[in-house]
């Protein structure tokens, strides 16, 4: 049975279309696992976007007109090998979808998958609903600010009176502010534990603007580390290639050459 986990935020463009594509890209790249990020933002969706994904064919719109099947909607992410379901970026191509059959279909995936992950749209109205309602479980992003961690707050009192098993909080984009909340003080705040802090990286917008997850790109950047350890965190398991001490980096470095590390 695979798990179904929400990326959910009260506040939107916190990082949680960044946090799914990294996500999905290192538990299948690195992982082995069978993955499915499926971008349940249909009205502002990224996930293609980031992935480098578009244009396709068979958008998750489609798949909830009725007109194309899920499998027929399941793209392959080459350089990963995770798989995804996107939304259209055609702004009419939301007229008509019925959002009542998307955890029907959700669920259609579940033998195609060890872990579907799904990109939530940001908030507690209709469409960040969908996602709440489509998962078993869910990872809250934050900014390390109050306006964010208020609006988790929210989202957080929501899932737990659906019901849903609510991994943790993951504290992203830490030290870009002076005046940044500490992960202690979130936890007393949200009440649920911080699994995993994300630091500012500048290799993340590099990494969108060449459309390839920062994992894939630079596995060793201060971001790919969080994400990694994310996994770890919620995999339960290390991953393939180790995590590399100082010893191995230098040695890598004296054995590849300056060069490569300036890529
Ligand atoms: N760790 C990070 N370091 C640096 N920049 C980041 C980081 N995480 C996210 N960003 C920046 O924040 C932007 C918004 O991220 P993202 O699109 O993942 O947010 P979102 O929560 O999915 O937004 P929305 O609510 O609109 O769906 C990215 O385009 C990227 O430039
Ligand atoms: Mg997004």
């Amino acid at each position: 049975m695979s798990r179904i986990i929400g990326i959910v935020s009260g506040k939107g463009g916190v990082g949680k279309t960044v946090t799914t594509a990294n996500l999905g890209a290192a538990m299948s790249r690195y992982f082995d696992k069978r993955v499915i990020a499926v971008d349940t933002n249909l009205t502002t969706p990224h996930l293609g976007i980031q992935l480098g994904m578009y244009p396709f064919d068979v958008s998750l719109n489609d798949v909830l007109k009725s007109s194309k099947t899920i499998e027929e909607a399941l793209y392959e992410h080459n350089s990963s090998g995770m798989k995804a379901v996107l939304s259209s970026l055609i702004l009419g191509d939301i007229a008509g979808v019925r959002v009542d059959t998307i955890r029907k279909n959700i669920e259609e995936l579940t033998e195609y998958a060890d872990i579907i992950l799904l990109d939530s749209a940001p908030g507690l109205g209709k469409e960040g609903l969908i996602t709440l309602k489509s998962c078993n479980e869910l990872i809250i992003i934050v900014n390390p600010n109050i306006p964010s961690v208020t609006d988790a707050f929210k989202l957080i009192k929501l899932a737990k009176q659906m019901g849903k098993n609510i991994i943790g909080i993951v504290v992203n984009r830490v030290g870009e502010s002076k005046y940044e909340l500490k992960p202690k003080e979130i936890e007393k705040i949200a009440q649920i534990p911080v699994i995993a802090t994300i630091p500012e990286d500048k290799n993340v917008p590099k990494s969108i603007a060449k459309k390839s997850p920062v994992v894939l790109m630079n596995n060793n950047s201060p971001a790919s580390k969080g994400f990694l350890t994310l996994c770890e965190e919620i995999l339960g398991e290390g991953y393939y290639p180790p995590k590399q001490d100082i010893f191995s980096r230098l040695l890598e470095f004296f054995r590849n050459g300056f060069w490569k590390f300036r890529r």
